[in-house]
């Protein structure tokens, strides 16, 4: 596991796009193209803006392959659709190979069925996928992708995709699996703001159950596990204060 801590958001932005520029440049060299999990979130989203800004012309974008680590129960124009924010930051800016979306305005079940399915075709029916690099939020009650504490997904160890019910919002979330991203070659944590710090520093430093953390069960198997962290979140972290 590496941690990197970045005085800005902005400075942490910069450093995860320059890895996500990397990480497209190694796959597409040794595989021919490069698929990412965009996550939601604000912390993601100014990644998003800088790579449009910075690397439109600096990655072979029409090999790459934009898929979603989770979606909200709306249609693709809401506010609150993670499609809608990471096509208005970056997909409508660069050419990419695909963009493969959650039907978050679709039946959950079916959409989540759906879902797994674009994912066989796409990597293939054996094995779990394995994504070149899945990017990751971190929610102030420890949460990551739609993984919400105490909540059933966080058991699902034979479904890629599921719709995961959050009693909490009143709402049910369409998430990929913690197997899917514990196969990946990267798992990123983008994480900023003061109001991050407990969490970090219980899923970083406590004992918790990690069904109260979810983002705790985020170990890939073989993959790295990196994650970029700004000042204020940060908090009382006793290896980084
Ligand atoms: C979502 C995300 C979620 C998000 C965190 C952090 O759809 O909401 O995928 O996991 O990344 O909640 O969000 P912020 O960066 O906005 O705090």
């Amino acid at each position: 596991m590496n941690l990197f801590v970045y005085e800005t958001p902005e400075e942490l932005a910069e450093a995860a796009a320059r890895d996500f520029a990397a990480r497209a440049e190694g796959a597409i060299g040794e595989r021919r193209r490069f698929a990412v999990a965009l996550a939601g979130g604000s912390t993601p989203k100014v990644t998003y803006e800088v790579l449009a800004h910075y690397y439109a012309d600096r990655i072979d974008w029409s090999r790459a392959h934009a898929f979603f680590g989770d979606e909200r129960t709306v249609s693709p124009d809401h506010k609150d659709s993670n499609y809608r924010m990471a096509h208005e930051t970056l997909l409508s800016r660069v050419s990419v190979g695909g963009v493969h979306r959650m039907h978050g305005e679709l039946p959950t079940e079916g959409a989540a069925a759906a879902y797994e399915e674009e994912l066989r075709e796409f990597f293939g029916r054996s094995g779990v996928p394995a994504f070149d690099l899945v990017l990751l939020g971190l929610g102030e009650d420890g949460h990551t992708l739609s993984l919400f504490p105490e909540t059933s997904a966080l058991d699902v160890t034979n479904r890629w995709v599921v719709a995961n019910p959050v009693p909490k919002l009143e709402t049910t979330r369409l998430t990929l699996t913690i197997p899917v991203i514990n196969a990946a070659r990267a798992a990123t944590f983008l994480v900023a703001g003061e109001g991050k710090a407990g969490a970090l520093k219980e899923i970083l430093e406590g004992d918790a159950d990690p069904r109260a953390y979810p983002a705790k069960f985020i170990r890939p198997e073989s993959g790295d596990l990196t994650w970029r962290v700004d000042r204020a979140a940060v908090g009382s972290l006793e290896k980084f204060f």
